[in-house]
């Protein structure tokens, strides 16, 4: 592909020279990194999105040619022609360090003013600033390399569906709010006053209608939006790689040909071979009652242990009080982790500070037993304890000189949380995990309903249109907190990267299924009538999952911000600090929207 500046078509991109271009007659185009003025020789790093090169321009250079490059100044767009050579000091700090271009012909196609900060990657300017000017941040070469590693996953991402006989199809951006699942953005519609479409926070429902209408394996690269809380790894809008495959049945019948999928971008992107074997499985139990979290990062130990038993006589109240909840189908437990060998690490202010952030965590409170080495047993808890009880943790802990035991008690859910939280709390801080590797596994086997507290009834963990296990159908409404789901997440280094389900596709298990989440036939009818409708037609078994594109990149570039991934991110508050949406919007397009806003 030629460009052409005038006269001057580019012949070469700036990162790509080296020796072998020695002696050529060039031309490359690009920004201005740096100048710096010698007197009798000017030299400018030029900068495109594949690297940087010196330009050499001096004063036996053409005259008029070195007076313009006298005003060259940081981010001028320029076109250069000249001649590849050999530089003197060579330097490896950039991949061109071996040549430099010696200049003979000079066109700035564009000047810059001052920018707000420096286009260097090692910069400390804060990021309000940087996302403010953020197309000044994304000519940084990080953020670049991100946004290539994005492309690169959804090429390797798209030969494999490709490869295997999926179809990419779209579906509707406006579409209808559905309950369940996050708060939804609406967007109202001027032709039916009072009425709203909402964005879409999957195209969950039209992937299965796109089985029903005979597709058999689709495909989408599908913008998705949902209006919750964010984190360091949730945007309100993002990217999920979304797949639904027919005749389909048991867990594997999915995500076994999905491996492909990821060993492909693994593959292509980093070049890393996930070798021929099947991912690891968890089941959801294993994952709670090990890690506490149903993403667990397996990359260290730290498990937590079930020490209920040992306290079920204890004269410790904080203990027997949670061994005794009962609420709806939640229990509650004593569980504890052993910080191996790092009793050292626990100062008196350190444990405090432990038992601090256990609050954060939704703890009551954390209990302790430390044994330094060379030193005795020290415990939080210790008036409780007798000798016996010790021997017992002793034994059940693998409690040894050097470690530290932290126990929490509460319902099963807030120790999980609380232990689990702890555990990676832990690593980071002392550095347990080993951040080169990629620990990649599919925890299996959820259940279908959690229990809320809040409301007083049953949701579903995934979305209502997740099959039950067929060994588990007898519970769905015996025991519902005994159904386990075909349901399955792929957890990448402690992140969910991926999830999806065998879904329902008998109108009677669905209908089974709504109603313990508490749908009349009413509601059902109103808030999912076309879904429920096509089951009526024949609909073959199917189910699908969708993997997050900005956490897969996050991963693969080892980037600790959803943000760094994401061109245009939003902030925590959602708005976006460049453009400044969300903003109020005139009168009179409220009007003919039939919209009042509430002072
Ligand atoms: P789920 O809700 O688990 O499943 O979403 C799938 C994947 O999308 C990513 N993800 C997010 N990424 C960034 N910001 C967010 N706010 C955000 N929310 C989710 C995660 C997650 O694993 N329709 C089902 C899939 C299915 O059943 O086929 C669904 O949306 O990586």
């Amino acid at each position: 592909m030629a460009e052409f500046m005038g006269n001057l078509r580019r012949t070469d991109m700036c990162g790509n020279f080296g020796i072998k271009d020695v002696g050529r007659e060039v031309v490359v185009m690009g920004w201005t990194q740096r100048r710096r003025n010698l007197g009798s020789l000017i030299f400018v790093d030029l900068r495109d999105k594949t690297g940087l090169v010196q330009i050499v321009f001096d004063d036996t250079t053409e005259s008029a040619v070195f007076s313009k490059a006298q005003s060259i100044r940081s981010e001028y767009v320029l076109a250069v022609k000249g001649k590849v050579r050999e530089r003197e000091s060579k330097t490896d700090k950039i991949a061109t360090g071996a040549i430099e271009i010696l200049a003979d012909e000079l066109k700035i196609l564009s000047e810059a003013d001052t920018t707000p900060f420096e286009i260097v990657d090692d910069t400390n300017v804060n990021e309000t600033l940087r996302l403010k000017y953020r197309y000044l941040d994304l000519r940084r070469p990080s953020l670049q390399k991100n946004l290539f590693m994005r492309n690169s996953i959804l090429k390797a991402a798209r030969k494999f569906f490709d490869d295997n006989g999926f179809t990419e199809i779209e579906t509707p951006m406006l579409g209808k709010s559905t309950p369940e699942g996050a708060r939804d953005y609406l967007v109202p519609s001027r032709v039916h006053p009072g009425s709203f479409y909402a964005l879409p926070q999957s195209p969950q429902l039209y992937k299965q209608l796109l089985m029903i209408a005979g597709f058999d394996r689709y495909y989408q690269v599908a913008r998705c939006f949902r209006d919750e809380d964010l984190r360091a790894n949730r945007q309100p809008e993002f990217t999920q790689i979304d797949v639904e495959m027919s005749f389909v049945e048991k867990v594997e019948d999915v995500t076994y040909p999905i491996e492909g999928l990821i060993k492909n971008i693994f593959k292509s992107t980093i070049g890393l071979d996930l070798g021929e074997g099947h991912f690891r499985t968890m089941t959801y139990k294993e994952a709670m009652e090990n890690y506490g979290s149903d993403k667990p990062d397996t990359r260290f130990g730290l498990k937590i242990v079930d020490c209920s038993d040992l306290f079920k006589d204890s004269p410790f109240k904080v203990f027997t009080d949670a061994l005794t909840i009962e609420i709806g189908p939640i229990r509650g437990s004593v569980r504890g982790i052993n910080a191996k060998g790092l009793a050292e690490k626990f100062s008196r202010k350190d444990l405090d500070a432990t038992v601090e952030y256990a609050k954060t965590l939704g703890a009551k409170g954390l209990c302790w037993m430390t044994w330094q080495k060379g030193g005795e047993i020290k415990s939080s808890f210790s008036k409780f304890l007798t000798e016996n009880d010790v021997e017992n943790i002793k034994k059940r802990m693998n409690f040894e000189e050097g470690d530290a035991l932290f126990f929490a008690s509460d319902k099963d859910y807030v120790v999980f949380n609380t232990l689990g939280g702890l555990r990676l709390y832990f690593a980071e801080k002392f550095g347990l995990v080993d951040k080169n590797v990629y620990d990649i596994l599919w925890i299996t086997e959820f259940p279908m309903f959690e229990w809320s507290e809040e409301e007083n009834r049953f949701m579903a963990v995934h979305h209502p249109f997740t099959a039950p296990m067929d060994e588990d159908l007898e519970f769905v409404e015996s025991a519902p907190d005994k159904a386990r789901a075909k349901a399955y997440d792929l957890v990448i280094n402690g992140q969910e990267s991926g999830g999806g389900s065998i879904r329902i596709f008998s109108r009677d298990i669905q209908r089974r299924m709504f109603k313990v989440l508490g749908f009349s036939e009413e509601d059902i009818q109103a808030k999912f009538g076309f879904f429920v409708d096509a089951f009526n037609y024949g609909t073959p078994p199917h189910g699908g999952l969708a993997f997050g594109l900005d956490r897969l990149t996050m991963l693969l570039t080892k980037d600790e911000s959803i943000r760094d991934v994401i061109a245009f991110p939003k902030v925590q508050t959602a708005s976006c600090l460049m453009s400044e949406a969300p903003s109020p919007v005139e009168d009179k397009q409220l009007k003919e929207l039939s919209i009042k806003v509430e002072e």
